[in-house]
């Protein structure tokens, strides 16, 4: 009911286009999905591959309330709304890796990628952009990716349209991002906590500046990442760091 979705043929990245066009600040979420992406990003600059039909990728723009705390907690919010519509969908042992990745058995289905809007005298916004492997090509190689998987070896059959997998997941997204506007990531912590891939395994973060080893311990109310290192616990900001099985 709250949404306005651009379908288009081509884009180089939805993030990148829905930032350019900057939609009005009307109440809606608007949505921008297309058929194929020639220059997906992740984080960092890196890659997202995609394959036309076999994928689904799109951004939508959230405009939160003036005033509102920085918004640290949102690509985790977007990973649960994204467990949750994979999970209605029949996936099972649908994981969240902190602080941006999907995965089933340890092996990615999904990425997330979070570009905050600069205000410029407006509500200030964030983008979200979702990447899915709906069904990849047998010989699909992603590089630097340690397992790649898809929804369809996860239904163990032909996956469903893109159009159902979008509908699924903005109805979900639309639904936690009013919770957590209205209550904070807090209200969302034990639904994100149940599905961490890396409760109480040992971890490495790597960050620009160190490296840390600890335990993961589940993450706080704000969405930073709870690490039990020999020193004592540290939290871990989101940010440009990146978690490894340690
Ligand atoms: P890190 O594991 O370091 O936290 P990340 O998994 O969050 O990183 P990004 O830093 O956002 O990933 O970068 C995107 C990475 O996702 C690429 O480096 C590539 O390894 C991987 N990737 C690209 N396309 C796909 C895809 N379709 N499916 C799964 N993984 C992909
Ligand atoms: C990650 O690697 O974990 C994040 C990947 C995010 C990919 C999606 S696809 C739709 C949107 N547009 C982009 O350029 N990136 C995101």
């Amino acid at each position: 009911d709250s949404f306005v979705i651009d379908w288009r043929a081509h884009c180089t990245s939805t993030n990148s286009a829905l930032i350019e066009a900057t939609p009005a600040d009307d109440g809606f979420i608007h949505v921008l999905i297309a058929d194929r992406q020639s220059a997906g990003r992740g984080r960092r600059g890196r890659q997202w591959l995609s394959w036309d039909d076999g994928s689904l990728t799109f951004s939508a723009l959230w405009r939160f309330a003036p005033g509102a705390p920085v918004p640290a907690g949102l690509s985790l919010v977007a990973g649960l709304a994204l467990a949750r519509a994979l999970e209605e969908l029949g996936a099972q042992g649908v994981q969240l890796k902190w602080p941006n990745d999907v995965l089933i058995h340890g092996d990615k289905l999904a990425g997330i990628l979070v570009e905050l809007l600069p205000g410029r005298g407006r509500t200030p916004a964030a983008v979200i952009g979702i990447g899915i492997n709906l069904q990849l090509p047998a010989d699909a190689q992603v590089p630097e990716q340690r397992g790649v998987t898809d929804l369809a070896h996860a239904l163990d059959s032909a996956p469903p349209t893109r159009a159902t997998v979008l509908a699924a997941v903005l109805a979900e997204l639309r639904s936690l991002l009013d919770t957590y506007a209205a209550a904070g990531f807090v209200a969302l912590r034990d639904a994100w906590q149940q599905r961490n891939a890396f409760a109480d395994l040992p971890v490495c973060i790597s960050g620009e500046a160190e490296t840390l080893q600890g335990i993961c311990r589940g993450v706080d109310e704000d969405g930073a990442l709870l690490l039990e290192t020999a020193v004592g616990m540290r939290r871990v900001l989101v940010g440009d760091v990146s978690l490894r099985a340690g």
